[in-house]
C-alpha cells in the first residue's frame, strides 16, 4: 500500500512537471526529452547542454517528413561550440500532439507556439533560430511575429517568399489556381498532400515505411524517381522501390516507428492553412511591400541539387534582407544529413561572426 502510495506521487509530481529524461534507441546523443503545455497542446522537445554555462540558446524546427531527430548531426555541434539547444517535435509529429483540425497548424499561431515554449525555457532571452523545409518557413514567420526574440536566423533550403508567395494583394487566390496557370507548377505535388483522401493511406508501418523511404529518395530498380514536383508521389510505385541510400534501415525503422505514432494527418495539415495564413498576413504583408523584412544577421543554406527550391527560387533573396548571407552546399532537399559536416562548417564560422 505505502509503494503504492509512493508510486501514485511519483506518477503525480513526473505528469506535474511534464519532464522525463530517457534515453531511448536511436534517439539523439547528448540529448533528454521533454514535455511542455503551450497553447493547449503538450510539445516534446529535446534539449541538449553544453559543458558550462551556455553563451546563448538555438531552436531548431525541423520540416515534412522529418522530427526532432532530423537534427542529430548538428545538435551535438552546436553544444560543443556552447550553445544550449532545443529542438522540439513539432505540431502533428511524433510525441508532440497532432490535432486534427488544421486550423491548429496556421503558422501565427505556430509561431506563438514557439514563443510560448521558448518563454518557458528561457525566458527574456534573444534566441537563435535554425529552421530547414516547414521550419524554415516557420523560422520566417517566427522572426515576422516575435523579432524581439530572435536575435539571428538561419534557414536551409526553403527562401524567404512574402505572404503568400509573393501574391499579398486582395483578393485570397489558392494554390491550385497558381499551379494552374504556370505561377507555382513546381508546388503542384502540394495538392496531392493537402488532399484529406492522401492521409488515409498511410494506416500502418508497412505504408509508412513505403511513404518515408520513397521522401527520402528511394528509386525504382530503373532509376525513376516516384516523386514529381508537378503531381506529387506515384503511388502505385511506392511498395516497389529500392531502399533509400539517406537513412539506414535502423533510422528508417526509427522514423517509421515515430510516424506511426500520430499518423500524416497532423504534418499533411501543414500544407493546409494557406487561406488562414494570408489572412493573418495581410496587414503584415501590407506594411512590409517593398521594404526590408529581416533587421538581424541571417544565413540561408540552400541544397544546390534541390529538385525544387532550385536557385532561381533563392537567388533573389537578399532584397528581403539587411544582412543576409547565402552559403550553398552541393546537397539535394535534405541538407542536414547529406552535407553534415559542411553544414556544421558554414554555422561555426556564421555564428563565430554574431558575437563580434
Ligand atoms: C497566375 O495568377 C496570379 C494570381 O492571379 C497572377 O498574379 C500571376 O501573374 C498569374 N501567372 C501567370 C503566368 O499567368
Ligand atoms: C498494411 O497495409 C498494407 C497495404 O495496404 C497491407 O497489405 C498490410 O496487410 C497491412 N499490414 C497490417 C499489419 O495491417
Ligand atoms: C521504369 O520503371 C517504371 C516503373 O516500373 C516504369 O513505369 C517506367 O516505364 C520504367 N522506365 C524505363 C525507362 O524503363
Ligand atoms: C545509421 O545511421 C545513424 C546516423 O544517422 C548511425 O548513428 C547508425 O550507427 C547507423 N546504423 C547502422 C546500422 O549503420
Ligand atoms: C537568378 O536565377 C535566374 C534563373 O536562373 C536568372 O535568370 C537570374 O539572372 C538570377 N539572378 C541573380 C541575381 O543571380
Ligand atoms: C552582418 O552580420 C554579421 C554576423 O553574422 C556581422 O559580423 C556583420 O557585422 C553584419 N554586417 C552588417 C553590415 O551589419
Amino acid at each position: 500500500m505505502l509503494s503504492h502510495i509512493f508510486g501514485l506521487l511519483t506518477w503525480l509530481l513526473l505528469t506535474a512537471s511534464r519532464t522525463v529524461a530517457i534515453s531511448v534507441p536511436g534517439s539523439v546523443p547528448g540529448t533528454t526529452s521533454h514535455f511542455a503545455q503551450v497553447g493547449g497542446n503538450t510539445y516534446h522537445y529535446l534539449r541538449s547542454r553544453p559543458e558550462g554555462t551556455p553563451i546563448g540558446t538555438i531552436l531548431l524546427l525541423h520540416g515534412y517528413p522529418d522530427f526532432s531527430y532530423g537534427w542529430r548531426y548538428q545538435i551535438p555541434h552546436l553544444t560543443s561550440l556552447g550553445y544550449l539547444v532545443i529542438t522540439p517535435d513539432m505540431l502533428g509529429y511524433a510525441d508532440t500532439d497532432a490535432p486534427a483540425e488544421f486550423a491548429e497548424y496556421a503558422k501565427k499561431k505556430l509561431s506563438t507556439d514557439m514563443a510560448l515554449l521558448m518563454d518557458q525555457i528561457v525566458p527574456n532571452e534573444q534566441i537563435i533560430v535554425g529552421g530547414h523545409d516547414w521550419g524554415a518557413d516557420l523560422t520566417y514567420k517566427l522572426t515576422i511575429w516575435y523579432p524581439d526574440l530572435v536575435k539571428a536566423f538561419f534557414t536551409l533550403s526553403v527562401p524567404y517568399w512574402p505572404p503568400v508567395f509573393g501574391l499579398s494583394a486582395a483578393p485570397f487566390v489558392d494554390l491550385p489556381y497558381l499551379v494552374l496557370n504556370n505561377s507555382f507548377k513546381t508546388l503542384g505535388y502540394e495538392l496531392q498532400w493537402r488532399d484529406f483522401d492522401y492521409d488515409r493511406r498511410w494506416q500502418n508501418e508497412t505504408e509508412i515505411h513505403w511513404l518515408l523511404n520513397a521522401a527520402y529518395g528511394g528509386l525504382t530498380a530503373n532509376g525513376t524517381n516516384p516523386l514529381s514536383p508537378y503531381t506529387g508521389f506515384d503511388l502505385p510505385l511506392l511498395p516497389h522501390l529500392l531502399p533509400n541510400t539517406l537513412l539506414n534501415a535502423s533510422d528508417l525503422a526509427f522514423y517509421v516507428q515515430n510516424y506511426a505514432k500520430k499518423g500524416l494527418r497532423g504534418p499533411d495539415n501543414w500544407y493546409r492553412t494557406y487561406h488562414i495564413d494570408w489572412e493573418d498576413e495581410l496587414q503584415i504583408a501590407e506594411d512590409l511591400a517593398g521594404k526590408r523584412v529581416f533587421h538581424m544577421p541571417s544565413l540561408f543554406i540552400p541544397g544546390t541539387q534541390d529538385a525544387i527550391l532550385t536557385p532561381s527560387t533563392w537567388n533573389n533573396s537578399g532584397q528581403y534582407y539587411d544582412n543576409l548571407t547565402i552559403m550553398p552546399v552541393n546537397a539535394g532537399h535534405w541538407v542536414m544529413p547529406q552535407a553534415p559536416d559542411e553544414v556544421n562548417r558554414i554555422l561555426t564560422t556564421w555564428l563565430a561572426g554574431l558575437s563580434n
